[in-house]
């Protein structure tokens, strides 16, 4: 099945179309990575997608559902570590696992199992009791996304979850990412490219609202006739050129 299916997708404020009439097809557990520069649209997409924003125009189903038919069933489905880490800082690590739990109904049992589990996957066992104001933002982050895989989402949203991390930590954060391809759906968005290139099945680059390319690194690389990635993207991404 289709995760994803999106027809002509747009938002516009005011006079500014910002998605603009986005066709994008993703396959449930396909890695994909959205990419673009500041205001190229991509959270703007990831929130419309996750039923934070409606959309000006244009559908999606999301697993079969249709985009604004269906919020409950496909909210049920998906989550989201958004752009802004959403932890409560003066939880602990454990109490802000237990929460989530909570909050998508598993028993104080189950709560407990689960958070244990996403403890020993994320390695921040050893820092269960510690707020979270108190951690460093690299793990944060993994805080972050522990909690939106919490509730086993058929599909994540990860918009950039490396932003700001120290080359060791962003490193250690891909491996865990790594681990889930092909488990879960996977929507990335990210500036580090090396990230989309090395993780990703297939990359977007989207400029002003719209899409460029699509496609597998080496295919981007191909079309655009540059010699590696970054040129690539730099090529798609130039304003006025390839639009
Ligand atoms: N609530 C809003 N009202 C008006 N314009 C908005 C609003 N939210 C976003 N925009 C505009 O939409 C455009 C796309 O923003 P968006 O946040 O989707 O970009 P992005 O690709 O995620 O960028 P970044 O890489 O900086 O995160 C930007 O020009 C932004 O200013
Ligand atoms: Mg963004």
């Amino acid at each position: 099945m289709k995760a994803i299916d999106i027809k002509g997708l747009t938002k516009t404020y005011g006079q500014r179309t910002v998605v603009n009439q986005l066709n994008l097809t993703i396959e449930e557990g396909e890695f994909f990575a959205l990419l673009g520069s500041n205001g190229a649209g991509k959270t703007t997409t990831i929130k419309m997608l996750s039923c934070l924003l409606a959309p000006s125009s244009g559908q999606a189903t999301i697993l079969g559902y249709d985009l604004g038919q269906a919020e409950e069933k496909i909210k049920s489905q998906i989550n989201l570590s958004p752009q802004e880490t959403a932890v409560a800082p003066k939880l602990s690590v454990k109490e802000n696992l237990l929460l989530i739990a909570r909050l998508y109904g598993y028993s104080k049992k189950e709560a407990e199992e689960k958070a244990a589990e996403m403890m020993t996957t994320f390695d921040l066992t050893e820092r269960q009791n510690d707020r979270a104001k108190a951690l460093s933002g690299g793990i944060q982050r993994k805080l972050s996304i522990a909690m939106a895989l919490i509730s086993q989402p058929k599909i994540l949203f990860l918009d950039e979850p490396t932003l700001g991390l120290d080359v060791r930590a962003r490193h250690e954060l891909w491996k865990t990412i790594e681990a889930l391809k092909g488990k879960t759906t996977l929507i990335l968005t990210t500036h580090y490219l090396e990230e989309a290139e090395a993780l990703a099945d297939r990359i977007c680059i989207m400029n002003k609202g719209k899409i460029q390319i699509l496609g597998s690194a080496q295919e981007i690389i191909k079309a655009s006739g540059q010699k590696n990635f970054e040129e690539a993207f730099l090529a798609y991404t130039e304003e006025g050129e390839l639009a």
